[in-house]
């Protein structure tokens, strides 16, 4: 169904992205809460979230400003920790691991497109891609991480500037190195926090052309947080937040 990273040569025991021959789900949360405490006292953040995302959909969250729905990626990645309720992702119950297990969870797992690109500055863009297959260390696909990384770079139209430092590059420019780093390893669940919100009309729209473009090759999962109608629309549903519960969850297979 999916094509193989053309990135991905035989011997890599990496993240198979082919999906299950019958797709359960990849992400499930029951009952997620999530409280902060702030000067004026807890904060109750998200209030109940449950939802079900099967392998291969494409979720557009959106709400307004505050609902929670940056709150909701960070617990899904296990970037904050829930304060009740459960999240079981990729075959794992992430609510109860400790910070090493999420830390190689996310690593093997997960990729994050951010707003403001978060790339390394002293890095060029191929270390930068590189990066995330480093960490997977030998064994598990980091031993031909250069090798790989270009061919990713060249895959979003970024062959000719290996070499370029964050800081050389245009906003648009960044965002694809954001991309190729965030798909590199394969990842089964691939969150994306406005990545447009950054960027001009025209350059947004083609790295949301991108992103569903690597979305498709890989078979990731995605969750695409977006103030954006006409982008949320391009997903499979659209999940709406509400200060920090889910009030619209259409065509979800949890609510209606
Ligand atoms: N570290 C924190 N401590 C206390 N409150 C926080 C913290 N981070 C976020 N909040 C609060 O949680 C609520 C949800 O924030 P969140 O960033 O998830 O909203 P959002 O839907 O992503 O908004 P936006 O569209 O503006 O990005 C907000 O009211 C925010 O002020
Ligand atoms: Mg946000």
């Amino acid at each position: 169904m999916s094509e193989q990273l053309s990135s991905n040569p035989a011997p890599d025991p990496a993240p198979d992205p082919t999906p299950d021959p019958a797709p359960g789900p990849v992400l499930t949360l029951e009952g997620v809460h999530l409280q902060l405490s702030s000067d004026a006292g807890p904060v109750q953040i998200l209030r109940g979230i449950d939802l079900t995302v099967k392998a291969g959909e494409t979720v557009g969250v959106v709400g307004p400003s505050g609902s929670g729905k940056t709150s909701l990626l960070m617990v899904i990645a296990g970037l904050e920790k829930v304060t009740g309720g459960r999240i079981t992702a990729a075959g794992m119950e992430i609510s109860g691991l400790d910070e090493d297990s999420l830390a190689r969870f996310r690593r093997d797992h997960v990729g994050i497109v951010f707003q403001n690109f978060h790339l390394v500055p002293t890095m060029s863009a191929l270390e930068n891609v590189a990066l995330p297959l480093e960490f997977a260390g030998p064994g598990a696909g980091g031993e031909d991480a250069f090798g790989r990384a270009r061919t990713e770079l060249e895959a979003v139209g970024l062959g000719h500037r290996l070499g370029h430092y964050p800081g050389q590059l245009s906003g648009g420019e960044q965002q694809r190195v954001a991309l190729a780093r965030a798909f590199v390893t394969g990842p089964r669940i691939l969150l994306a926090d406005e990545p447009t919100g950054s960027l001009d009309q025209a350059t947004g729209d083609g790295i949301i052309d991108l992103l569903f473009q690597l979305q498709v090759r890989v078979g990731t999962t995605l969750i695409l947080v977006t103030h954006a109608p006409e982008l949320a629309s391009r997903c499979t549903r659209i999940v709406r937040l509400a200060d920090g519960r889910i009030v619209d969850n259409k065509g979800g297979p949890d609510e209606g």
